[in-house]
């Protein structure tokens, strides 16, 4: 049987509407944001038994008071977070992504809300420096600006990626590489959270700014994102939540 047109005619309606974001009204007559993250990124995204927690999802929920509206969160592989965005399959990402030339084609980045870098760590005291690397093997997570970074390195011996950082935090554990490239502050974290592993956090491979993504092109949201987070960091709000995790303050500067 044919459809008729005014079933195609509907069909092309339904499909131009889910590809629009929704804007930042769209968003509070609903009431709710939908965020993604990964929740395998200690100390900024992770799972405590069954609940999400971490400093992106303490800032996030900070946020989103400030704009009035309630989170609902979605927790997904980190690959799948941007695509998702284009897909309008949520309204924001949170998961620490570095902003990249390459991602700002794909994706709207909100103002940093932290800056950091990828570090070496490794259990070996001589390997410390990115040159240090050479005729190594190294652990990063796949889709990262670790990967990213790393593989501009040349003489390493094997790159080896993981879909999840963790992963990368166990292979060195167990020695199955020599050096596992991070955020320095979830080396930070690994290194205190597990002592006897006998980490140790070396250089830095390259520094970075990190973000919130939103649809490209969905501005209203971003300065939604842009206003709430320059409030939170004049209040002492953001000052507060980063010490809880980090010890620090974390903000750009
Ligand atoms: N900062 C790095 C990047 O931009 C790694 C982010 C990893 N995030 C995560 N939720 N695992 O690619």
């Amino acid at each position: 049987m044919r459809p008729s047109r005014l079933l195609l005619a509907s069909m092309l309606v339904l499909l131009a509407s889910s590809a629009e974001a929704r804007t930042l009204d769209d968003i509070k007559k609903n009431g709710k944001i939908v965020i993604a993250t990964e929740g395998a990124f200690p100390p900024f995204n992770f799972f405590r038994g069954p609940v999400l927690t971490g400093f992106e999802v303490d800032l996030a929920e900070a946020m989103a008071k400030r704009m009035g509206v309630a989170i609902e969160w979605r927790a997904l592989s980190f690959d799948a977070l941007l695509a998702g965005l284009r897909q309008d399959r949520w309204d924001l990402v949170i998961a620490s992504f570095g902003i990249t030339e390459e991602r700002s084609k794909a994706v709207t980045f909100t103002n940093p809300h932290y800056c950091s870098g990828g570090i070496v760590v490794s259990k070996d005291p001589a390997i410390r420096t990115p040159a240090d690397l050479v005729g190594k093997t190294v652990a990063v997570q796949t889709g990262s600006t670790y990967l990213e970074n790393v593989s501009k390195l040349t003489g390493l011996k094997e790159v080896k990626n993981f879909p999840k950082d963790t992963d990368c935090r166990s292979a060195l554990v167990n020695g199955r590489v020599d050096a596992w490239v991070t955020d320095r502050f979830v080396a930070k974290a690994a290194l205190a959270s597990s002592a006897s592993a006998g980490l140790r956090a070396g250089d830095f491979v390259f520094v970075e700014r990190i973000a919130c993504a939103v649809k490209q092109g969905n501005a209203s949201l971003a300065q939604a994102v842009n206003e709430a987070l320059a409030g939170l960091m004049a209040d002492g709000t953001y000052e507060a939540i980063s010490r809880k995790w980090m010890n620090e303050d974390i903000r750009c500067r």
